[in-house]
């Protein structure tokens, strides 16, 4: 074949790359899609919060891999029938389960600018970099930490904290760690978190290696918060008994009850036992930015690290978690790794070094940056802390009515936006009927709470999270609580009932 004929038969044919061979159709469809996933969140409050998935449309999406494709219209048809109506339904306002954000539309846009820039944020010399390290320095100076911290967008804090433990662990061990494994240094090493803390710290320390055994989870107070008292106590007796303490995970907003430990002590506790002092802020750790919370979170400032999620309270769309490192050398000797593919050179695109790869275990990462960046640019600190401010007097509004009503009991103390209860019955069927009345809301659509367990007994849990939730959204839970408590059937009831 001659060079010619070569170079003409690699030509691409419409069929041969993934490019529309009519940009105006596509423009179209989009602009549908755009307008479509507006009025989606414009009028959100017209659809129900969740609703089951009927088989027929789960069945939708078992069907073989496709070896011939379809027009996009056909996809997206599918997408607005059977994906759109049954999606969880944190963008609603009435969604009050575990602990999500509600996203904005300027977060939605974003994650479309995102998208088609499909930038990958491992490492070299692009704006999306210089974005996510602005990003970096917004958020050390939201918790006063100094210029040489680092920090790296993640999945989310059970990622963070994850990363937490093992740049504690290189902090303790040393980098040889990282070739020769924690051994048996390793094997005597422990860590200290509250019983209220969330599961995925014991995680961290099992993905760790260190063994879930490994981590104390010392007693709370009446509020929740971890006895610092006993933490001493038990770092004592574990170093008494041959053991190495290297860390404690204090809570920035307990998963149950939205709790704050005492973040000061803690620092204190840890700079005069010489262990790493990192801090689960999953949600509450953004309660910096309201002026009326920032105070609970004194000592926060003091951290080694900090886990946080923008997702949450940041009202970022998913995901955007967040690690924060105080020494950013520490942060590095942690995850680091030479590799001739990813040799750093001083001009050109594979400039600008230290990467975030350098930082975390990922090397390709999107740019969950970008809608974080638009959500703080677009909104500013001020608003989403009054936002945060305004979610947490909500959950006061809550409580407030719980306390009136002689059907209802308050089962834990509101710290912040998080509020435990239950419907009175005799403690034989309790459990079992507020399970149900969770259950019975949730297929309703008229609100979505989750439920925990408080001291052995199964509350109803509201976490009020979403800048759209409304006194109405609270005054619509309360109602329908009491008639699935009375027994009225889920279908009767109507959103605003
Ligand atoms: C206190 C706390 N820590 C960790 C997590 C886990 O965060 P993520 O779901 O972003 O991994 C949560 C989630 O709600 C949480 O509330």
């Amino acid at each position: 074949m001659t060079q010619q004929l070569r170079k003409e038969s690699l030509r691409p044919q419409p069929s041969e790359t993934l490019d529309p061979e009519s940009w105006d159709e596509i423009r179209a469809q989009g602009h549908r899609m755009l307008d479509d996933m507006i009025d989606y969140v414009a009028d959100i409050r017209a659809r129900p919060v969740w609703q089951p998935i009927p088989t027929s449309v789960r069945a939708e999406f078992r069907k073989a891999l496709p070896r011939q494709g379809s027009e996009l219209g056909e996809a997206y048809r599918e997408f607005t029938d059977f994906v759109l109506p049954y999606a969880t339904g944190n963008v609603h306002p009435g969604f009050m389960g575990w602990v999500h954000g509600g996203g904005s539309a300027v977060g939605m846009l974003a994650e479309m600018l995102a998208a088609g820039l499909n930038a990958n944020l491992g490492g070299r010399d692009h704006m999306p970099i210089e974005v996510e390290r602005q990003v970096v320095d917004w958020t050390r100076e939201m918790f006063g930490f100094p210029s040489t911290a680092s920090g790296l967008f993640v999945t989310g804090t059970s990622m963070a904290n994850l990363m937490a433990v093992l740049v504690a662990r290189t902090a303790t061990l040393g980098r040889l760690s990282r070739r020769h494994g924690i051994g048996n240094a390793g094997a005597l090493m422990t860590a200290y978190t509250s019983k209220a803390a969330h599961g995925c710290v014991t995680r961290a320390m099992d993905i760790a290696g260190f063994g879930s055994d490994a981590l104390r989870c010392i007693g709370v107070d009446g509020a929740h918060r971890i006895d610092v008292a006993a933490l001493r106590a038990q770092i004592a007796c574990d170093r008494e008994a041959g053991l190495r303490p290297f860390l404690v995970v204090g809570s920035a907003g307990t998963v149950d009850i939205g709790a704050i430990d005492d973040l000061a002590a803690l620092a204190q506790l840890c700079r005069e036992e010489e262990l790493w002092f990192h801090v689960d802020g999953a949600f509450g750790a953004l309660g910096v930015l309201a002026p009326s919370l920032a105070p609970l979170l004194a000592g926060i400032e003091q951290a080694d690290s900090i886990a946080l999620d923008f997702h949450k309270w940041g009202q970022v769309p998913y995901d955007a978690g967040f690690l924060l490192v105080r020494d950013g050398e520490r942060h590095r000797e942690a995850f680091a790794a030479p590799a001739a593919y990813l040799r750093r050179e001083t001009r050109g695109l594979a400039a600008n070094s230290p990467w975030p790869c350098d930082l975390g275990p990922d090397l390709s990462r999107g740019f969950r940056a970008l809608k974080t960046w638009f959500t703080l640019k677009t909104y500013g600190t001020e608003k989403l802390g009054a936002i945060i401010a305004r979610t947490c007097a909500l959950a006061g509004y809550l409580e407030a009515r719980i306390l009136a009503e002689p059907r209802l009991e308050l089962m834990a103390p509101v710290n912040l936006n998080i509020v435990c209860f239950r419907y009175r019955a005799a403690d034989h069927v309790s459990d079992q009927l507020n399970a149900d009345i969770v259950a019975d809301l949730h297929e309703s659509g008229i609100a979505a709470p989750s439920s925990t367990m408080i001291d052995g007994r199964l509350a109803i849990r509201a976490a009020i999270v979403n800048h759209r939730t409304d006194v109405e959204d609270i005054d619509a839970l309360i109602a329908a609580v009491l008639n699935f408590g009375a027994g009225v059937t889920a279908p009767s009831l109507q959103p605003g009932d």
